[in-house]
């Protein structure tokens, strides 16, 4: 199976992703993770990509595309990927597809999360990431049992530098822009649904597990 997960920032993708990952057995690739790896190994795609991020703008689409190309080609991705972050406009959503017709794929599924800006902002302006492991963690939903520690591996919890309300409503102002008009793009290829992702995160999972044939 090959998904797309489309969404705002915060709508939940990561979250969804993961779970998708371990249910299917299939590798999520997130673009945003890779880029932040980057950045914190400080490659020359890291130091090119740091400004965007930091903004709360697209990274030029030449180092995502070629990214995303070099990483579906990748064998873990033969039976399958989850791409949680990627496409974000409509070069990227063309480019991806002439590479599936190069190697005689198609995308199964695209699931677009829905949520609304208040819920985006109360969501990312709490969140933490384990710097070790990755878990996410949200100071009134979902706080750590020791506080600024992860509880699966005790690595220290961060914020992400993109997770302040300046730089969130620079991220919704820039979805809006470039990526929304995907849904009309996934709309006319005939496979966007879309799943409202408000409420438990096990409920929002059963509703994907559904759209998903
Ligand atoms: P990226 O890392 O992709 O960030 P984003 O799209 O802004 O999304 P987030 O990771 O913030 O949120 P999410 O939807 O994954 O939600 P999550 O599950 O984490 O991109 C970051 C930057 O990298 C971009 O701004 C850009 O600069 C660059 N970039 C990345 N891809 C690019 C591309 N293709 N092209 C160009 N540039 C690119 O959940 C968020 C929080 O909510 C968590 O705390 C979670 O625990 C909580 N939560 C999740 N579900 C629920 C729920 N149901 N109820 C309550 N809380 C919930």
């Amino acid at each position: 199976m090959r998904l797309i997960l489309l969404g705002p920032p915060g709508a939940g993708k990561g979250t969804q992703a993961k779970m998708l990952k371990e249910k299917f057995r299939i590798p999520q690739i997130s673009t945003g993770d890779i880029l932040r790896e980057a950045v914190k190994k400080n490659t020359g795609l890291g130091a090119r990509a740091k400004t965007f991020m930091d903004a709360g703008q697209l990274v030029p689409d030449d180092l995502v595309i070629s990214l995303i190309k070099e990483r579906i080609w990748q064998r873990d991705c033969e039976v399958g990927f989850i791409l949680d972050g990627f496409p974000r406009n409509i070069v990227q959503a063309e480019k991806l597809k002439e590479t599936l017709v190069e190697m005689n794929l198609v995308i199964n599924n695209v699931i677009n999360l829905e949520v609304d800006a208040e819920e985006i902002l109360e969501r990312l302006t709490g969140r933490s990431t384990c710097s070790d492991c990755g878990n996410m963690f949200h100071k009134v939903s979902h706080p750590p049992k020791t506080n600024g520690f992860c509880d699966s591996c005790g690595g220290k919890l961060e914020q992400r530098p993109d997770d302040n309300e300046v730089t969130i409503q620079e991220r919704l102002k820039v979805y809006e822009q470039s990526t929304v008009p995907l849904k009309e793009f996934y709309t006319k290829e005939e496979n966007l649904k879309t799943v409202k992702a408000k409420g438990p995160v096990e409920e929002i999972f059963s509703h994907v597990c559904q759209m998903i044939e």
